[in-house]
């Protein structure tokens, strides 16, 4: 089986390919390295110790992607390339559109012209909006409030319609809650450039010094300690999560939707306060006002996809601390 990786140097993609080589799939990865590095080519070859195929393109170039389904003999996709910035959504709304669907547009088109019907999507939480009830089903209403979430949204759309209009096809949509986390081996994880928007990436660089301290968004919101509760992920789960959803492709049609998520909510501060222990680390930080735009609490039911994808995370909330730091002290002293 051969499966094409868009967006495969990326933080879940990269991982997602690690586990794809070591499920003896044959891999091909198409990145434009917007937000990635070619070293990670290098670092997935080491944990592994197997090759793939890679490529350097945009993958709304329909010309060269058309080439690529031309030589490589793919089997199936897993479609990870996106921009996934909320605050960079906002102020550059165009920008978002058309890259996160002319990607998946091309990709569909370039798909069925050479019979290549299994998709697997990288959705997100996001599409739930301000859910009214806890936990999370697949089948809540769906809603967003932002352009990177209206991407996620109307890309699980386009998906939908493409599959009803081609009676081959079968896509798994997966919805991620948030992930954190890094690979064991410290290889390969999350490097944003710049200041990071995301809680982990942000304690990390508290941790290490870069950062003098972290901001809490908001301590009086209807939660136990008053700080936002979200459902963290490890991400090496993650990307077990689509070898399960490869698997659910091959034998169905159609559109199937799951949550990856673990079920446990955590606060922004039962975060802090693990990564602390855990790493026998100081992380200082400071309550500011709420972000504009954050919910109160976000954790997935992911009963639905241990039923019928036989998936289920299984690393919990220390193992994400320590391999995320572990992650960020292995690139300082590389
Ligand atoms: C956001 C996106 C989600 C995306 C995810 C990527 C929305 C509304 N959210 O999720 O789609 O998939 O990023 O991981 O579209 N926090 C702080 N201080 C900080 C940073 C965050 O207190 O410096 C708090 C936030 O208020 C929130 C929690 O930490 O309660 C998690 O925030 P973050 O990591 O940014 O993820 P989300 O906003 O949940």
């Amino acid at each position: 089986m051969k499966v094409l990786v868009t967006g495969g140097l990326g933080f879940i993609g990269s991982h997602t390919v690690c586990e794809l080589l070591d499920a003896n799939y044959e891999v091909v990865v198409i990145d434009d390295l917007s937000n990635s590095s070619i070293d990670v080519v290098d670092k997935i070859k080491e944990i592994t110790g197997k090759d793939f195929v890679f490529y350097q393109f945009d993958v709304c170039n329909e010309e060269k992607l058309d080439e690529v389904f031309s030589k490589e003999n793919i089997d199936s996709v897993i479609h990870f390339a996106a921009y996934k910035a909320v605050g960079e959504s906002v102020a550059k709304p165009l920008m978002y559109y058309e890259n996160n669907l002319l990607t998946t547009i091309t990709l569909c088109k370039v798909m069925l012209k050479h019979g290549v019907f299994k998709f697997v999507f990288s959705s997100s939480a996001t599409v739930y909006g301000s859910p009214k009830t806890l936990p999370i089903k697949e089948d809540f209403l769906l809603s967003t409030t932002n352009p990177y979430g209206t991407t996620k949204l109307m890309n699980e759309k386009i998906l939908e319609d493409v599959c009803v209009a081609n009676d081959n096809f079968s896509v798994i949509i997966l919805r991620y809650f948030n992930p954190i986390g890094a690979h064991s081996s410290g290889l390969i994880g999350e490097n944003p450039t710049g200041i990071p928007n995301n809680l982990m990436p942000y304690i990390v660089r508290v941790a290490d010094g870069e950062l003098k301290e972290l901001s809490v968004f908001g301590n009086d919101y209807d939660t136990p300690d008053g700080t936002g509760v979200r459902d963290y992920i490890h991400v090496v789960d993650l990307a077990k999560g689509h070898i399960k959803a490869l698997e659910k492709a091959a034998n169905t049609k159609g559109t199937r939707f799951y949550n990856l998520g673990t079920g446990h909510g955590y606060s922004v501060l039962d975060l802090v306060e693990t990564f602390k222990r855990v790493n026998n680390v100081d992380v200082p930080y400071k309550i500011v006002g709420r972000r504009p735009g954050d919910i109160a609490a976000c954790y997935a039911d992911p009963t639905k996809a241990y039923e019928e994808l036989g998936w289920k995370a299984t690393l919990g909330i220390e193992e994400m601390c320590k391999d995320s730091y572990n992650f960020i002290l292995k690139q300082k002293n590389k």
